[in-house]
């Protein structure tokens, strides 16, 4: 048995690699998830088992922190056929709605395999007898049922932190009883969405043969041994204080003033952020965008856009097209409307760091999310958190798991163009009485829920599920 009580398992360590003239360190990466768990890994005396992002590489366990690290290698053909191919060029397209076609590998499947076996072996040597381990998301859903076969005495949850996709797509998929037993490792599997776990459960129903109650599942194993695995929906949140402090910082108010004048003033600003993927639906909001100027019913100097596409996954051939289409698009609405002193659409394609994010989202009047499917878009929530006045309005995709909690969101099906450019017209010109009516009740939800009360919900839950059995 290893040392630790308390073990989260993720394709990337929490941790990324910064290098300068004194050599390599280390630094938390940005996101809810790391900040959620760090104070549980503090408590527990926990460990993080994951990639650490580069390639044929192999590293010793180091602490960073308070979080003891164990860094998983991945060859480079590993993260061609595991990460780049089966994790995000088959699963990633087959769990969003097969926006871009998935493409079935059996050598792609091996990889996997592989790696994922050597991930639940790593978790299986550093877990201390009776410890908790926590499974997240979709590059690592065979480990919960090997690293049951190697350490029945475990307490696993799993979290999915993408769609599940409905039982006609998910039957696609070659090895699609493999991943429903790999899941059923766990104790409980947790999902964004209520309809997430209904599209879980009839697949369970399907290909696993095992009886479903409610939201159990009675599981034989192969030897006869009997367990229950449990399904529910535990929708994901954001770091609020980090965000809500960030928005009352004195520098950073005044950094969104200045991107407003570096923009040239303009009355509105409409602001897109998003990993620049084919799920996020940025192709149809330039559309209507542009449409929106080709119709006259709003102007660059009413109506700026700022979209910021974060590079992702830029080895992946779908990534690539993206971009070029993206980019063509841009270039064509830029060049038909903008005039010397103003710009339709301010496209940058960076990453920034979570100041200058907030000072974007303070700086525009409307946040456009238009997810063709998206398990829950953080962006939307903390847009919702930074708006301290309870000024600004929300344009959220219905197809996006945080419409389940941004009711008074304006929401919108982004495939309909002209019922997308009629809700950007609303938000644009919606009164302030009502906007601030909106904001209200979505800052309460927001505020009530951050990603530390998510992360104890799971944890409670999982706990539950141990005693009871
Ligand atoms: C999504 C996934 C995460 C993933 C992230 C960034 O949010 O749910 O598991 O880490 O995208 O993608 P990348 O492939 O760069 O890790």
């Amino acid at each position: 048995y290893g040392d630790y009580d308390f073990i989260v398992v993720s394709n990337r360590l929490p941790v990324d690699r910064v290098t300068d003239a004194s050599g390599d360190s280390w630094r938390r990466s940005p996101g809810g998830l790391v900040t959620a768990l760090a104070p549980v890994m503090a408590k527990a005396d926990g460990a993080w088992v994951g990639w650490h992002g580069a390639p044929d590489e192999t590293l010793e366990p180091f602490d960073h922190g308070n979080m003891h690290l164990r860094p998983v290698p991945l060859s480079a053909s590993e993260v061609e056929l595991y990460y780049e191919g089966f994790s995000n060029a088959t699963l990633w397209p087959l769990y969003h709605d097969v926006i871009a076609p998935p493409e079935f590998h059996r050598t792609w499947w091996d990889s996997y395999r592989t790696v994922n076996r050597r991930f639940a072996e790593a978790a299986a040597e550093v877990a201390a007898e009776g410890a908790t381990v926590w499974v997240q998301d979709y590059q690592l859903q065979l480990v919960p049922q090997l690293l049951r076969n190697l350490r029945p005495d475990l307490k696993i949850g799993f979290f999915n932190h993408i769609p599940f996709p409905p039982l006609e797509i998910f039957a696609q998929l070659p090895w699609r009883k493999d991943i429903i037993a790999g899941l059923l490792g766990a104790d409980l599997i947790g999902f964004q969405r209520p309809s997430d776990t209904a599209n879980f459960l009839r697949c369970v129903r399907r290909f696993a043969g095992h009886s479903v109650r409610q939201q159990q599942v009675h599981v034989t194993g192969e030897d006869g041994s009997s367990y229950v695995s449990r399904a529910e929906a535990f929708p994901i949140s954001i770091d609020v204080s980090q965000i809500t402090e960030l928005a009352k910082r004195e520098d950073v108010i005044e950094r969104s003033k200045q991107i407003r004048r570096e923009l040239g003033n303009p009355k509105v600003i409409l602001l897109g952020v998003d990993r620049l993927d084919y799920t996020k639906g940025i192709s149809h909001r330039l559309k209507a965008y542009g449409e929106l100027l080709e119709d006259g019913r709003i102007s660059v100097e009413d109506a700026a856009l700022i979209q910021v596409a974060s590079p992702s996954r830029e080895r992946v051939e779908q990534y690539r097209l993206l971009r070029e289409e993206v980019e063509g698009t841009v270039g064509r609405i830029n060049g038909t409307y903008d005039t010397m002193s103003n710009t339709a659409i301010r496209y940058l394609h960076h990453s920034y760091p979570v100041e200058e994010m907030v000072a974007l989202y303070l700086a525009s009047d409307v946040m456009l999310v238009t997810a063709l499917r998206d398990g829950m878009n953080l962006v939307a929530k903390e847009y919702v958190a930074a708006r301290t006045e309870n000024t600004g309005v929300l344009v959220l995709s219905e197809f996006a798991g945080a419409a389940d909690q941004l009711r008074q969101a304006v929401l919108v099906n982004p495939h309909d163009i002209d019922r997308l450019k009629d809700a950007v017209v609303n938000a644009i010109n919606m009164p302030p009485r009502e906007a601030q009516r909106r904001m209200r009740l979505m800052r309460r939800q927001v505020l009530q829920n951050d990603v530390e009360r998510w992360s104890q919900n799971f944890l409670n839950a999982l706990r539950m599920e141990g005693e009871q059995q």
